[in-house]
């Protein structure tokens, strides 16, 4: 290990039958040398690692990426990195929740075997010029409200997964069009990963979990639900054979007159390319993104099939 390394909570890595020789304490590193040395020595001994890509401020919906990589995989990897390529200059970038403390020990109750949490200088060296474009597919929805979006997504997964070389990846369903990108990336680029989208984890009252919630006001949090239930009775009325156009725009007008103080889509997609459909005639995605307050929310849900 070389002196740049930087390793919290380790001794060497640990091998051997993944069920029986992993450490009690989760080990965080914070440099992608170090990652390598345990990856290394895991791929060595012909484990398998999931990967778990995350920005912090973990919740449910991360936990339960955490518990699919567990079981599907000898080994887990989560990452938090704030990725400043991902938020505009007017964005929430710096008031992004962070406690990585509770983070941590969330990790550590689950038995996570590694965090990598690198910092800023790390992720992009001085004078970093690459940059990964995944077009078409981003060209709608987020992608249009939020134009700087998936590229900082693409370039910095695709440094996660150099980095660490899991053999899965998991992303959820929440951030359907970013799954999409992902997977559009990875066969493009043919990275030697599976892309595994696990289901939304929702509050009891339908509200997708998002680390975004925590920016609600008690009025808010109690309007935001009605978001699903719109996503609900749209996908269910185009489901029926109602034309897409009529079902959105009842859907718009039940979230402005709720008082979303902006509503940037709320459309029903192909599936899997995410091009707008008129009818549904295949399989499909009913998507939203609205501001209420100050806080965009996205949500998504699949049509069922036509009764
Ligand atoms: O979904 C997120 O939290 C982020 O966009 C990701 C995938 C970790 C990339 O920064």
């Amino acid at each position: 290990m070389g002196a740049k390394t930087r390793t919290d909570t380790i001794a060497a890595p640990s091998t051997g039958d993944a069920k029986t020789a992993k450490s009690n304490k989760i080990t965080v590193v914070r440099d992608v040398e170090s990652l390598r040395v345990h990856t290394r020595a895991w791929r060595k001994n012909g484990e398998t690692i999931g990967l778990i890509p995350t920005m912090g401020a973990l919740h449910e919906g991360h936990l339960s990426l955490v518990q699919a990589a567990l079981r599907d995989c000898d080994r887990a990897i989560a990452t938090i990195f704030v990725n400043p390529a991902q938020f505009a200059p007017t964005e929430d970038f710096e008031a992004y929740p962070r406690d990585e403390a509770d983070d941590i020990a969330k990790l550590d109750r689950m038995k996570t075997d590694l965090l990598f949490a690198p910092d800023v200088a790390e992720m992009y060296a001085d004078g970093f010029s690459t940059s990964v474009t995944v077009s078409g597919i981003t060209a709608g929805l987020c992608g249009a409200s939020r134009p700087h979006f998936f590229g900082g997504v693409a370039t910095v997964v695709n440094k996660l997964f150099m980095q660490s070389l899991p053999d899965r990846a998991y992303f959820g369903e929440k951030d359907y069009q970013q799954l999409q990108v992902i997977r559009r990336m990875v066969r493009d680029l043919d990275i030697p990963v599976q892309v595994v989208g696990v289901p939304t984890v929702r509050e009891k009252d339908g509200l997708a979990m998002s680390s975004r919630n925590w920016y609600l006001t008690p009025e808010e949090r109690a309007t935001a639900p009605l978001l699903h239930q719109t996503l609900q009775e749209t996908a269910a009325a185009v489901a029926a054979g109602e034309a897409c156009a009529d079902a959105i725009a009842r859907g718009r007008a039940t979230l402005d007159k709720a008082g979303f103080a902006r509503i940037d889509y709320l459309a029903i997609c192909d599936a899997e390319t995410l091009a707008p459909l008129d009818i549904v005639d295949r399989p499909a995605r009913a998507l939203v993104a609205a501001v209420l307050g100050s806080t965009r929310l996205i949500d998504n849900i699949p049509v069922p099939p036509r009764p």
